[in-house]
């Protein structure tokens, strides 16, 4: 089953949009199996946005993602990269489509809410930076266990 890597970013985390994220998943149909809420090194910044280090923004991008709690998180389900990232909506919040997490609620392209891997490639490479195997729990869901 593919996975892919999402993160709240500090933006997102400092105005209560963590479980309005994490339901828009849920409620798709993606099933969560890690996730946590953490500080970013400027260390990790730099090799999680490695391959924009020539880009003009890179240093603002690196201040940004460091300036509070992050929470990132990993979700499974069939084709969930490239949904994800319709779901993201597009980088620039001025070109996002309403109904898009970035089209419902950001302005800036600086200040977007949410980062999600762009390819199965980078999804690998992005959840091995942030988490370790044993964070992540593959699990069977069965809603009829817990309704009675
Ligand atoms: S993408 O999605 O990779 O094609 O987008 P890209 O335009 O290449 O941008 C890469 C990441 O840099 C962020 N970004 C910026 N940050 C600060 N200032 C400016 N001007 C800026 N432009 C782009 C953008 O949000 C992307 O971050 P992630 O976390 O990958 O979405």
């Amino acid at each position: 089953m593919e996975r892919t890597f999402l993160m709240v970013k500090p933006d997102g985390v400092q105005r209560n949009l963590i479980g309005e994220i994490v339901g828009r998943f849920e409620k798709k149909g993606f099933q969560l199996v890690g996730s946590k809420l953490m500080q970013i090194t400027p260390e990790l910044a730099a090799e999680h946005y490695g391959e924009h280090k020539e880009r003009p923004f890179f240093g603002e991008l690196v201040e940004f993602i460091t300036s509070g709690p992050v929470f990132a998180m990993v979700w499974e389900g069939e084709n969930v990269i490239s949904v994800g990232r319709l779901m993201t909506g597009a980088t620039n919040p001025k070109e996002s489509a309403p109904g898009t997490i970035r089209g419902d609620f950001a302005v800036t392209v600086g200040k977007n809410i949410i980062h999600g891997s762009d390819s199965a490639d980078s999804a690998v490479r992005e959840i091995g930076l942030f988490f370790k195997e044993e964070e992540l729990v593959s699990y069977t869901k069965d809603a009829n266990n817990w309704i009675n």
